[in-house]
């Protein structure tokens, strides 16, 4: 006898997409017959894992008990460097856990929740799973809306999503613009700030613990699982006055971060050397993938992240396809409402070369594709 859904689902899924994570590198070998796939499509740390972290997860002995917690000591050393106590800091299964914690501590069904389109999918996702009303703001030339983020805020709103950098684009908003819709936002609002990918922004970057010191209903998240290479590791935190971290750890589960996590992400924190290349190789490879698009015209979004949004002349998922079935996987902005637009990480210097290389000799023929179309 097959289940039947019709009663038992919950009435808000029914019209649920779940999450289409990109196309695996075993995929592409499999269906292609490619050896070496390079995978730009991720936003993972193409330099891998600190080498200090992997020493770490070797010298890991018994995993037989439940071990710790609360992890106190890694809170407090991730509050350190801002001089906060660990009861402002939250841990996750990666920082996604920390994004649903937010739901379940404080959307109830019929709340809204506010956020830019496009950006991070799971922001959707997670108000869809809670039965509330997404109220989606697009972008304005690739950078969060500020002003129209404020004008959706409505006495049903509890939360409000600011992604900087924002993905898929890879923007960041301006500091001054954030703060001044910090402080203008309703303290019974809580802002959350994911910052995934704040550790590649410059200078002229916010980070987001300063927002949370002028105004405490404040969550900024980061994440182990890009610039420390530690993805499949699974391990978040977040920045929050203790009076939300307290319900984010109410509600979480018991031992949701692991020993294995823990310690890596130590180690990984400790290894400054493994951090500095990894930007320095960012830094090189957004040089080496601007002057192409420049050269090849097309234009891109300005990136503060590890990942750069250009333009394609073809349908994005056309574009996607064809790389694909040449060996680069990239993410289509079709899937991450972005058309016209592929999403691609910035990888080693011979990762770019690579896409750029099956790039280049591709657009004569989405070009030629695309000027027939206007003719006809
Ligand atoms: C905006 C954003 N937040 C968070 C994450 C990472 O989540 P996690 O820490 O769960 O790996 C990503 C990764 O793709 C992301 O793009």
């Amino acid at each position: 006898m097959q289940p039947n859904l019709d009663r038992l689902l919950r009435a808000s899924l029914r019209a649920f997409t779940p999450y289409q994570p990109g196309t695996s590198v075993d995929e592409v070998k499999r269906r292609y017959g490619i050896e070496r796939p390079v995978k730009l499509s991720q936003n993972e740390n193409p330099l891998g894992t600190s080498p200090r972290a992997m020493d770490a997860l070797r010298s890991i002995g018994a995993l037989s008990d439940y071990d710790e917690d609360d992890f106190s000591w890694l809170r407090a050393l991730l509050g350190r460097p801002y001089g906060l106590d660990a009861d402002s800091v939250i841990l996750g299964h990666g920082s996604n856990e920390l994004v649903q914690l937010a739901f379940t501590a404080f959307v109830d069904p019929g709340d809204d929740v506010v956020f830019a389109n496009p950006s991070f999918a799971l922001f959707r996702k997670d108000t869809q799973v809670a039965a509330a009303n997404a109220i989606e703001v697009p972008l304005l030339e690739g950078v969060h809306d500020l002003d129209a983020m404020l004008a959706a805020v409505t006495p049903k709103t509890k939360l409000v999503f600011v992604c900087d950098p924002n993905n898929p684009t890879g923007t960041r908003v301006e500091r001054e613009a954030l703060f001044a819709f910090a402080e203008r936002l309703r303290s019974d609002v809580l802002l959350v700030l994911d910052q995934a990918y704040r550790e590649y922004m410059d200078a002229g970057g916010t980070d987001g613990v300063e927002v949370l010191r002028r105004r405490p209903a404040t969550l900024v998240l980061r994440t182990a699982s890009k610039i420390y290479g530690l993805a499949a590791a699974r391990f978040g935190y977040g920045y929050a006055s203790p009076q939300i971290t307290a319900w984010l750890d109410r509600v979480r589960l018991p031992f949701n971060v692991s020993r294995t996590a823990a310690l890596a992400v130590k180690a990984a924190m400790g290894d400054i050397e493994f951090v500095a290349r990894s930007i320095t190789n960012n830094e090189l490879g957004k040089a080496q993938l601007y002057a192409a698009f420049e050269r090849l015209g097309l234009r891109a979004f300005p990136t503060a992240a590890n990942f750069i949004a250009v333009e394609v002349p073809a349908k994005a998922s056309d574009a996607y396809q064809a790389l694909l079935e040449r060996g680069v996987i990239v993410r289509s902005g079709d899937g991450l409402r972005m058309p016209g637009r592929l999403r691609v990480t910035i990888g080693t210097p011979e990762e770019n070369a690579a896409f750029l290389h099956e790039l280049e000799a591709l657009l004569p023929e989405w070009r030629a594709a695309t000027l027939a179309a206007v003719r006809r």
